[in-house]
C-alpha cells in the first residue's frame, strides 16, 4: 500500500506545549521506592535518588510531573512527609493496600525534580479531606517566608518556595474505587469552593478540575457538564484520563486506540465550551490529560494478586511493554500533539516501574521500555509549532473504532527544522508513504528512525533489557521536495528535516 501526505507550514494547528511531554509520579508501588528512590543504591545521590534513573528520566524528556497521586493522593495527608525523616509516620495505603512509610515528601521530591529538570504538578486531596488541608499545603509550598508553615518548610531545609502552578483539585472524583468518590453535584461543587479559595492565595495558579476516568464511564459527558456548571468560573483546565490495552487478540482495533482519545478530546472540549457558552464566559477551559498510557487493566482486575499482607513498595502494575505497545503510545501522543489547540498538558502515567516507560531492579539496573523510545524522540524533535497534515492512506475497519486510516501522522515546524511523526497500523505490509515537504522548504533528512520488529510482542526485560531499540531507516530520501519513506507493518516512525 501507499500513503500521500502533504503538509503545509500554514496549516498550524499550536504550538508545541512543552508540558504534553509531562509524566507522573505516584506513591504506588515501586514507582517512588526503589524507583526513583533507593538510598543504599551504588548510584544514590545524598537524597536517596538514584542518578541511574536521573539520567534516564532525562533521556526520556519528560516536563511536568504530577505528583504524588492517583488514588494514593485520596487518602494521603500531606503532613506525613514533611519534617525529620525518623519522625515520619507510616501509613496504611488503602488505595493500593500497601503501606506508606512517607520517606519521600513533597521537599525531596522537588529536589528531585530539579535533578531531572521538570516542573511540580501537585494533587490535593478532596477524597478524604477537604478545602482547609488544601490550603495549607499551598502555604506550605508556595508562600516565600513569614507564616507559620511556610517558615515551617525553611526550617525543613527548603528556604525558597517551590512555587507550584498547576493544582489537580483530587484525584478520578468520579469513580467508585476513589477513597470519598462523589456525585459530579456534590464533587462540582467542593472543587468550586476549593478552587476559589485556593485562588484567593494566587490569582495565578492554574487548576486542574476531574473530568471522567475513562470514555467508558457510565457518567462520562454528564459529569463533566455537571462539574463544570459549578466550577468553570474558577478553574482552568478539566482533566482526562484514558487507558488502553489489546483485548482479546485484536490488535487492530488496540492500534488505533487514538481513535478514541481523538473522540475523548472531542466530547470534553465540546462539552466545556457547552457550559462556556451558556455561562456567557469568554474564557476557555483546556485539557489537562493527566494520565494516559498503555495498561493491562484488564489482567490486573482479573488475576488474584490481592495484596493480603500490608507491605511497603510491592510488585505493582509492573506492566512489561511490547513493540505494538509501543507504536500506540507513539500514537496517543501524536494525538495529543495534534490536540496541542486545546490539550494544555498531559501526564504519560507513570514514569517508573508502574506501568512505566523505565524499569529499575533493587541494587540492580535501570532500563528503558519499549514506550521509552517514541515518547523520548518526540520529545527531543517536537519543537515550534504543531501543523495539520493532510493525508491519504487505505482505511481499515476495526472491531471497536470502526473505519481508521493506516497511516496516521503529525508534523512540527520550527524555524530552520521540522520534524514528522508517522505510524503504520497496518498489521502485514509495509506502506510507502510520499510526504509533499514543498511548502517548508526542506532540503534534507537529518534523521529518520523507526521503531518495529519481526515480532510486534517482542519486550526488554531485565535478561534482554536492549531487545527492542529504534533503527535507523534508511528507506527516508528526500528529492525535489517529495520524501519518500517506507513504513513497516505495526511501527513508529519519526524523521527530522533540515
Ligand atoms: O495510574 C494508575 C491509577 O490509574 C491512578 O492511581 C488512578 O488515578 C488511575 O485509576
Amino acid at each position: 500500500p501507499r500513503a500521500h501526505i502533504v503538509l503545509d507550514k500554514q496549516a498550524v494547528i499550536a504550538p508545541v506545549r512543552r508540558r504534553t511531554f509531562g509524566s507522573f509520579v505516584e506513591h504506588l508501588g515501586r514507582c517512588v521506592y526503589s524507583g526513583i528512590y533507593e538510598p543504599e543504591h551504588p548510584t544514590a545521590n545524598e537524597d536517596g535518588f538514584r542518578m541511574d534513573v536521573v539520567e534516564l528520566v532525562r533521556e526520556l524528556g519528560s516536563t511536568t510531573v504530577r505528583y504524588p497521586g492517583g488514588n494514593f493522593v485520596s487518602g494521603f495527608r500531606w503532613e506525613d512527609s514533611i519534617g525529620p525523616r525518623e519522625r515520619r509516620p507510616v501509613r496504611r495505603d488503602l488505595a493500593w493496600h500497601a503501606l506508606e512509610s512517607n520517606q519521600v515528601g513533597l521537599d525531596e521530591f522537588a529536589r528531585w525534580l530539579t535533578l531531572t529538570g521538570s516542573e511540580l504538578m501537585l494533587a490535593v486531596n478532596l477524597g478524604t479531606r477537604g478545602i482547609l488541608p488544601a490550603l495549607d499545603l499551598l502555604e506550605y509550598a508556595n508562600h516565600p517566608s513569614g507564616t507559620t508553615l511556610s517558615d515551617l518548610r525553611i526550617a525543613n531545609g527548603t528556604p525558597d518556595p517551590h512555587n507550584v502552578r498547576m493544582w489537580c483539585l483530587g484525584n478520578e472524583m468520579d469513580g467508585p474505587w476513589q477513597a470519598g468518590f462523589m456525585t459530579a453535584d456534590d464533587y462540582g461543587k467542593l472543587a468550586a469552593r476549593t478552587a476559589a479559595a485556593m485562588k484567593t492565595a494566587d490569582s495565578d495558579l492554574e487548576l486542574v478540575v476531574c473530568g471522567s476516568s475513562g470514555s467508558t464511564m457510565p457518567t462520562f459527558g454528564d459529569w463533566e457538564r455537571t462539574v463544570l456548571e459549578h466550577s468553570y468560573d474558577h478553574v482552568d483546565y478539566i482533566s482526562c484520563h484514558a487507558y488502553y490495552q489489546e483485548h482479546d487478540g485484536d490488535l487492530g482495533s488496540f492500534l488505533a486506540s487514538a481513535l478514541d482519545m481523538d473522540y475523548f478530546i472531542d466530547t470534553v472540549i465540546a462539552t466545556a465550551d457547552h457550559v462556556g457558552h451558556k455561562k456567557r464566559s469568554t474564557k476557555k477551559i483546556d485539557i489537562s490529560f493527566d494520565e494516559w498510557n498503555v495498561w493491562y487493566l484488564k489482567e490486573h482486575q482479573e488475576s488474584d494478586e490481592v495484596n493480603e499482607e500490608w507491605r511497603h513498595a510491592p510488585r505493582q502494575l509492573e506492566d512489561v511493554y511490547t513493540v505494538a505497545d509501543a507504536v500506540v503510545v507513539g500514537n496517543l501522543l501524536m494525538t495529543l500533539l495534534k490536540r496541542s489547540d486545546r490539550v494544555a498538558s498531559a501526564s504519560l502515567a507513570q514514569l517508573v516501574n508502574v506501568i512505566a516507560p523505565i524499569m529499575t531492579e533493587p541494587g540492580g539496573p535501570a532500563w528503558r521500555q519499549t514506550t521509552f523510545h517514541p515518547f523520548s524522540i518526540t520529545s527531543r524533535l517536537a519543537a515550534g509549532e504543531v501543523i495539520r497534515p493532510t493525508i491519504d492512506a487505505p482505511t481499515s475497519t476495526t472491531a471497536r473504532h470502526g473505519e481508521a486510516a493506516v497511516i496516521d501522522a503529525v508534523a512540527t515546524v520550527d524555524e530552520d527544522r521540522a520534524a514528522v511523526f508517522l505510524v503504520n497500523r497496518d498489521l502485514a505490509q509495509v506502506t510507502q508513504a510520499t510526504i509533499d515537504v514543498r511548502s517548508l522548504g526542506s532540503t534534507r533528512v537529518l534523521e529518520a528512525i523507526t521503531l518495529a520488529d519481526s515480532d510486534v510482542y517482542a519486550k526488554n526485560t531485565l535478561a534482554e533489557p536492549h531487545r527492542v531499540v529504534p533503527a535507523t531507516n534508511t528507506s527516508a530520501t528526500l528529492s525535489d521536495h517529495v520524501l519518500t519513506v517506507d513504513l513497516p507493518p505495526v511501527s513508529w516512525t519519526a524523521i527530522a528535516l533540515g
